[in-house]
């Protein structure tokens, strides 16, 4: 099978930038799994489904079939690429991904991701439960207050408007339900590197993975 490279960490801490940049240097394919759950949750909000309904949201996710074409993001010939990256769609998506079956669902589509030469996927749990075979392991962290200035950051460029403020609070709420949830909870997968990149540049995490890869 074609080798996995995870990259997994918490929210904002920079690992869909340092994965798709991982995959472009070594001419790899790119996972972004978290968009999987962002797309479950903007057709969740759409259709009235409850984020904590199980059933009609994994019957919601298999009847999903998303494309990724380069950097755009298509489902059922809607490009839905700068949807899925509102806040209130981040937020209903780290809480349907607390549901057991949600998550049973996505397993198939995110390892039907894998192919030759290789694919870098980025998530919470591409390392311990999707793919627990990936040849690096990396879980990629930063400080709370560096996250929100980061995301804060993106969503002003996408032109959405938020505080320091209240990202630092949701941020927070967000890391307790990810790592404090039963199914797949947020942890270093055994073996991985961890990298802190509060005070690394981008170049400097993205060598700081490719090290590893090589050595
Ligand atoms: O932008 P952010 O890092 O917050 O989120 P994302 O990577 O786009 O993922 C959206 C949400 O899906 C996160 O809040 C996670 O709770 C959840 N997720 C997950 O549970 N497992 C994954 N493999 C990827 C994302």
């Amino acid at each position: 099978e074609a080798p996995v490279i995870a990259v997994d960490g918490p929210t904002a801490s920079g690992k869909g930038t340092i994965a798709e940049r991982v995959a472009a240097s070594l001419g790899w394919r790119y996972l972004d799994s978290g968009a999987l759950y962002r797309i479950v949750a903007l057709e969740a909000l759409r259709a009235g489904i409850d984020t904590a309904d199980g059933p009609a949201l994994a019957a919601l996710a298999q009847g999903l079939a998303p494309r990724f074409e380069g950097r755009r993001i298509l489902v059922g010939g809607e490009d839905v690429t700068e949807a899925i990256r509102a806040e209130e769609v981040g937020i209903a998506a780290s809480r349907l991904a607390t549901q057991p079956l949600l998550r049973a669902a996505l397993l198939a589509l995110q390892r039907r991701a894998r192919a030759a030469p290789g694919l870098v996927a980025d998530g919470r749990d591409m390392g311990t439960v999707v793919f627990p075979d990936a040849i690096l392991k990396v879980y990629l962290t930063a400080s709370v207050e560096s996250r929100a200035a980061r995301r804060h950051k993106q969503l002003m460029e996408k032109g959405f408007s938020a505080t320091i403020a209240d990202l630092s609070k949701d941020l927070a709420e967000r890391d307790a339900r990810d790592m404090q949830r039963a199914e797949a909870p947020l942890k270093p997968a055994e073996g991985a590197l961890v990298l802190d990149s509060t005070h690394l540049s981008i170049d400097e995490t993205v060598d700081a993975v490719l090290g590893a890869y090589r050595r």
